[in-house]
Order: structure tokens, then sequence, then C-alpha cells
């Protein structure tokens, strides 16, 4: 009899794994021919060529570039360089990156700055936030930007049990944000573990000095975040379920689901466009490609367009589609003004005139 149950059981955890690896093939393997898709001017960005995985763009038109992530499972051409943010001027006619001078008593050996995001206060004060991995830790970095030294000047380092695995913030109001965590999980094996039985343990939480709490939850892998031009609407990006998810913004800050816009493909960061309020994603076509590079036969990059975000049918349409040559491993699309520009988690960073 007991041998009869283990076979049983047995049987059954086979047959999940059978499942579960067919589900994570489809998800991550599924390799998908790339029609090259490109805009009629596009240049590659001199002096960003290790990667741009998160690009915020000031109503001025000034971008802020994170620079030199590395992350676990993801390829990185200079893992010995620390992180860096760039500046890069988008009403520029050939705009090109300018490293920016980070303040004396910020830990720069060990900066890993992955989701950014700008806030300009009523004194037209411009703050970067900056969720950082130190020692692959989580924190988020709060910089006040001077604009004629070019240079940053550290303020202070946010810590708090909740935010952990941060991978994107989007700031609403002065240290008032909301941040994704892309695994609950903060070991990298268990954390693989999660993206195979996909588990949909991760998190969208609210933090105020005040209170920090979690305002949506079930997701596969919470990535990118932002808020629509209102700010009534906040859109996150699900990376492995595929979706974006947009959310209805509270007075308390409590975030509830309004609908999801399937996108079949890995979606990661997401931008909207200041002048129609369009949703521009950053996408990663071919996962598995992602993680298991090889130069020969690189990952993609993919930019996809949502119009009319909040009506019953929203329009997706193509932006950019290359199948590595130029560009691989897109997370980030920002426009401004009629220009894309568009990062990458390791690679280079393209400028596009649309
Ligand atoms: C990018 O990384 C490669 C390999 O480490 C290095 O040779 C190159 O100078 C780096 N480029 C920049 C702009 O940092
Ligand atoms: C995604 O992009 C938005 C807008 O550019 C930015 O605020 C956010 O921090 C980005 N996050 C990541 C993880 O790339
Ligand atoms: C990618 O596309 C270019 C032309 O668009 C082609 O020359 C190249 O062989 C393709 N590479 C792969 C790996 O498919």
């Amino acid at each position: 009899m007991a041998k009869l149950v283990l076979l049983t059981l047995l049987g059954a955890s086979l047959a999940f794994v059978g499942e579960r690896w067919l589900a994570f093939r489809s998800s991550f393997g599924a390799v998908r021919e790339l029609e090259p898709v490109e805009p009629q001017t596009c240049v590659l960005v001199e002096g960003l060529e290790n990667g741009s995985e998160d690009i915020d763009i000031l109503p001025s038109g000034l971008a802020f570039i994170s620079n030199g992530l590395k992350y676990p499972g993801m390829p990185n051409f200079a893992p010995d360089e620390p992180g860096k943010i760039f500046l890069m001027d988008m009403n520029e006619q050939n705009p090109r990156a300018q490293e920016l001078e980070i303040s004396n008593g910020f830990e720069k050996e060990s900066f890993n700055p992955h989701g950014i995001s700008t806030f300009i206060d009523k004194d037209h004060t411009v703050y970067l936030y900056v969720v950082n991995h130190p020692h692959m830790k989580s924190t988020v970095e709060v910089f006040k930007f001077e604009e004629q030294q070019r240079s940053l000047v550290h303020l202070k380092t946010i810590k708090h049990e909740l935010l952990k695995s941060v991978n994107d913030i989007v700031v609403l109001g002065p240290e008032q944000f909301y941040a994704t965590r892309d695994h609950y999980f903060t070991n990298h094996v268990l954390a693989l573990l999660e993206m195979f039985l996909d588990l949909h343990w991760t998190y969208v939480l609210f933090y105020s000095p005040k209170e920090v709490k979690v305002v949506a939850e079930g997701f596969s892998s919470a990535n990118g975040i932002t808020v629509s031009p209102d700010k009534k609407y906040v859109y996150v990006a699900d990376v492995t379920a595929k979706n974006v998810h947009v959310m209805e913004k509270h007075d308390n800050w409590d975030l509830t689901e309004l609908k999801v816009i399937h996108l079949g493909t890995l979606v990661d960061n997401l931008s909207v466009d200041p002048a129609t309020g369009d949703i521009l994603a950053g996408c990663h076509p071919n996962g598995m490609k992602l993680l298991n590079y090889n130069p020969e036969d690189p990952p993609g990059s993919e930019v996809l367009r949502i119009q009319n975000v909040l009506s019953e049918k929203p329009r997706v349409s193509t932006v950019y589609t290359n199948n590595g040559s130029v560009l691989q491993g897109s997370t980030v699309a920002p426009v401004y003004q009629g220009k894309i520009l568009i990062g990458t988690i390791f690679h280079k960073t393209l400028y596009c005139v649309l």
C-alpha cells in the first residue's frame, strides 16, 4: 500500500514537473522569428554600449540613464565596472551621453543601479530615485540633481524589510513611491525555482516615511512600473506573464486592477508618452536566448506601443524589432517629442527619430 502511495505521488510529481517544464518552455523558449521594424533614422549612442537598463526623461528633455546592471543570470560585458548614471539631452541634434558625477560620501564601488524615477518638487528641484543592488541587496538611493555641475548629490539610502528584490520604482511625491518586487526569494536558486513553478508571489509596494504596504499582489514577476500623465492610473508590467496590468490608484495609495493587456512577449519596462498617454513597452521577444546568452545567436529587441490604454480595445503596435544584430535585450523605450531612446540590460542604446 505504502509503495502504491509512493508511486502515485512520484507519478504525480513527475507529471507536475513535466507540465511546468512545458509551460516554462512556452513562456521562455518559443523562438519567434523577428521581422525587422525600424523607424527611419536610428543611431547608436556613443559610450553607452554596456547596458542602459532604465531611462527616465524629464519634461525638459533631459534623460537619465542607469548603466551597468549586474543581475544574477544576465550577461554583463563589463563586470568589474561599477554602475553609473548618464545624462542625455533629447533636444540636441545628435545627443551625446555624459556620465554624471556622484558626490562623495556615497559608496560608488558597489553601485548597481536598476530602475530609476525622477521627481520634481514645488521648488523645481529635481530628485533622482535609484533602485540599487549593492552586494545583491536592495536599497533605494535618493539623489539631488545639480544641473549646472552635471552631478548627483547623494541625500539618503532607503531600506525596508519589504523592499527586497526590488526592480523598478515610480516616485509620486517627496519620498512617496511605488516599487515592484520581481522575485519573492532573494536566493538565486530559489528565485529560479520560483519562476519555474510560476508561484505568482511578487507584489507592488507603496513606500512613504509614515507607511509601507503591499498594494497589489499575485504577479508572476512584477517588473516595470509607471504612472499615467494624470497620475490616476498605475501600469505594472508582469514580465513572465507577458502582460501589463492597468490599475486604478486610490487616495490611500491602494491599487485596484481595471484590466490586463496581454502582449505575448516578455514585458520589461514601461514608459508613458507624455504627449499622448500611450504606453511604450521595452520587451524581450526570446527569453531563453537572454538566459542562455550566445553572441552568435543573440537575444533580440522589441518595442511595443499601446494606444487608447483605458478604452475597451487598446491598440498594440510595433515600434521597433531587431534580431539582435543591432540591439540586444531591450528594456525600456521612453519617447520625447517624436524621438525615442531604447535602452538594454547589458548591450547598446539606440536613439531614433520616429
Ligand atoms: C564595454 O565593455 C567592454 C568590455 O569590458 C569594454 O572594452 C568597453 O570599453 C566598455 N565600453 C564602455 C563605453 O564602457
Ligand atoms: C522603467 O521606465 C520608467 C520610465 O522611463 C522608469 O521610471 C522606471 O524606473 C523604469 N524601470 C526599470 C526597471 O527599467
Ligand atoms: C539578423 O538579421 C540580419 C539582417 O536583418 C541578418 O543579416 C542576420 O543574419 C540575422 N541574424 C540572425 C542571428 O538571425
